[in-house]
C-alpha cells in the first residue's frame, strides 16, 4: 500500500488550538489502563519530536509551510529533480544531526523497560525513539539513518556520505535517496505487517503527536479500535481521530503528559512492590 494523504471527513470540529486544560481524571484513567493492560502500543508522529527542535509537517511552522510536499515529498518529484529535493533533505539532515530525544521519547523507553510497552510504531524517520533507548521500534515510514541507491540498491550509512555535492551518488553513479518513504512509495513490507499485527492485538494504543491524515499509517488506530483496544490520544489539539476513534484525548505537550503518565505508573508499581 502506498503512502498518501487522506482527509476522511469524520466531521471534526474546527480544531481546538493552543494549550487545553488537561483533564486530571482522564490522566489517572490512562495511568490505570496502562498499568493493567496486557499489551500497550505507542503510535507516534512528528508532534512527539517537536520538543526536540524538529518542526512537524502541518503545524503553523510545519515543514510543509516552507516546502510544497507536491514539489519536494513525492517519489515523482524526487526522480524528476533529485538535486532540488536534496536541497530540502540536506537542511533536514543538519537539523536531525542537532536534535536529541526529549522526555516523551525517554518516557516511552522507560515504559518498555518496565515491561508495559510492547512496541513503538512510528511515522517518524528521525531515529529519536531508538536513541532514547526504545528497543522495539517499528519504523513505518523507514529511516533517515541510511541512504539507498536508486539503481543498484546499495545502502550507505547517512553519516558516511558527504552532502557537499547534491545529489549524492553511489559508486555505481546512481542517485542516493534517503531510506524513507516518499508519497507514492509503498510502505516497507515488514514494518507494515508488524505494525498491523501489533495494532491488531494491543489492549491500549497511545496515539501521540500525529494529525492522522496520512494513510495507511492512520488506519492503524482504526484497526486497533475495531479489535477492542482503548485509544488514548496525546496531542496539543483534536485530530481526525478524536471524535469517532479515540476513547479520550489528553491535550498538552507530549513530553509533559507522557512523563506524568510514566512517572505515576512507575510510582504505583513501586508502592505495590513495597506493600507485598
Ligand atoms: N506534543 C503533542 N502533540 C504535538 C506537539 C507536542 N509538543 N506538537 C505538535 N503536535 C501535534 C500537532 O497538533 C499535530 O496534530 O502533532 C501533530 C503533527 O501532525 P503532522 O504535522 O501532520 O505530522 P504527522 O501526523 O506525523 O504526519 C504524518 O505525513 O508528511 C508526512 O511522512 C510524513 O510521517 C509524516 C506523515
Amino acid at each position: 500500500m502506498r503512502k498518501r494523504v487522506t482527509l476522511v471527513k469524520y466531521g471534526i470540529s474546527s480544531g481546538f488550538r493552543g494549550e487545553g486544560e488537561m483533564d486530571e481524571d482522564l490522566l489517572q484513567k490512562t495511568v490505570e489502563i496502562v498499568r493493567r493492560a496486557k499489551r500497550v502500543v505507542a503510535f507516534t508522529g512528528a508532534g512527539i519530536s517537536v520538543e526536540s527542535g524538529i518542526p512537524d509537517f502541518r503545524g503553523p511552522s510545519g515543514l510543509w509551510e516552507k516546502f510544497d510536499p507536491m514539489e519536494y515529498a513525492t517519489i515523482e518529484a524526487f526522480q524528476a529533480n533529485p538535486k532540488k529535493v536534496w536541497g530540502m533533505l540536506k537542511e533536514m539532515a543538519q537539523l536531525l544531526d542537532r536534535s536529541r530525544p526529549n522526555a516523551a521519547h525517554r518516557a516511552l523507553a522507560h515504559l518498555e523497560e518496565m515491561g508495559l510497552l510492547s512496541s513503538v510504531i512510528t511515522q517518524n524517520i528521525d531515529d529519536l525513539h531508538r536513541e532514547a533507548g526504545s528497543r522495539r521500534v517499528i519504523e513505518f515510514h523507514g529511516t533517515s539513518r541510511n541512504l539507498v541507491c536508486m539503481i543498484c540498491g546499495r545502502i550507505y550509512d547517512r553519516r558516511a556520505v558527504t552532502l557537499d555535492t547534491l545529489p549524492p551518488r553511489c559508486a555505481c553513479s546512481g542517485v542516493l535517496k534517503p531510506n524513507f518513504v516518499f508519497f507514492g512509495e509503498p510502505i516497507p513490507w515488514g514494518a507494515h505487517l508488524e505494525a498491523k499485527e501489533e495494532a491488531g492485538r494491543c489492549g491500549v494504543m497511545l496515539v501521540i503527536g500525529t494529525s492522522a491524515v496520512v494513510s495507511p499509517a492512520c488506519d492503524l488506530p482504526v484497526l486497533a479500535k475495531k479489535q477492542g483496544a482503548v485509544i488514548v490520544e496525546i496531542n496539543l489539539e483534536e485530530t481526525q481521530l478524536t471524535r469517532y476513534i479515540s476513547n479520550w484525548i489528553l491535550t498538552g505537550p507530549a513530553s509533559e503528559i507522557l512523563s506524568r503518565i510514566v512517572g505515576a505508573v512507575s510510582e504505583a508499581i513501586h508502592c505495590r512492590s513495597q506493600a507485598v
